[in-house]
């Protein structure tokens, strides 16, 4: 279970995100987490495939496109042309959830099932042998800033088991209040997948190069202690 970890887009500074994505990629980061928010499936905005195509051709990070949006069944070939490497879709917003992920797979995309921490996970089981990563928010979609939903970690204990009971190669991210408090909690349940936001990279303290760098070197280090 090796970790990844991801830095949110919407919580770096909006004046230079090319030079803002670049010092993600010197830090270490592998993904490049972008919330896509459509005012109706949660209430805000936030990032377009205009963005995606332009911060696409500045890095390689792996672009993990995170649509909290409704019906996103109509959207999915227009965010990989952009650029999207892996494509999240919520299982609240999807009423044909094989359907959808078969196609992002089709297309040529991870594809990534997200649900809220209020969305119990029972019947996971149908749709993990289909998919790459369950996203488990740790807060609701919608804003950075929000306080860590402690009760999601028996979730990720849960799903980890069952891909584990399985035999299946299936990340776990987390996305929410992901800070050194929250990650070996959520790292020992079974999440290798860590998105930064304002609660650790983005906190404001300093730059987000150091910040990407200190994250990475945090979960490196449990991963190493793990393997010990
Ligand atoms: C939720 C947010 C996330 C995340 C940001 O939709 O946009 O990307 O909560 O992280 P924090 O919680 O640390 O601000
Ligand atoms: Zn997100």
């Amino acid at each position: 279970m090796r970790i990844k970890v991801g830095a949110s887009l919407d919580c770096a500074d909006y004046g230079n995100l090319q030079s803002e994505v670049e010092k993600l990629e010197r830090g270490g980061a592998d993904l490049l987490h972008c919330d896509v928010m459509d005012g109706h499936f949660v209430p805000n905005f936030a990032i377009g495939t205009r963005l995606i195509r332009t911060l696409r051709e500045k890095t390689r990070l792996i672009f993990d496109i995170h649509l909290a949006i409704e019906e996103p069944e109509h959207h999915i070939e227009r965010f990989l042309e952009a650029g999207g490497d892996i494509i999240t879709v919520h299982v609240e917003a999807c009423h044909r959830l094989h359907q959808i992920v078969r196609h992002i797979r089709k297309c040529g995309g991870k594809a990534c099932v997200a649900y809220a921490p209020s969305t119990p996970v029972s019947g996971i089981e149908y749709i993990l042998p289909e998919i790459d990563m369950v996203l488990l928010m740790t807060v609701d979609p919608g804003f950075p800033g929000q306080r860590f939903v402690p009760g999601v970690i028996h979730k990720v204990e849960h799903v980890r088991r069952m891909i584990e009971h399985e035999g299946l190669d299936v990340d776990i991210e987390v996305d929410g209040g992901i800070n050194e408090e929250t990650i070996p909690l959520l790292y020992k349940a079974g999440a290798n997948v860590f998105v930064a936001g304002t609660s650790s990279v983005f906190n404001g303290r300093e730059d987000t190069e150091t910040g990407m760098r200190k994250f990475k070197a945090f979960c490196e280090g449990l991963e190493k202690c793990r393997n010990l």
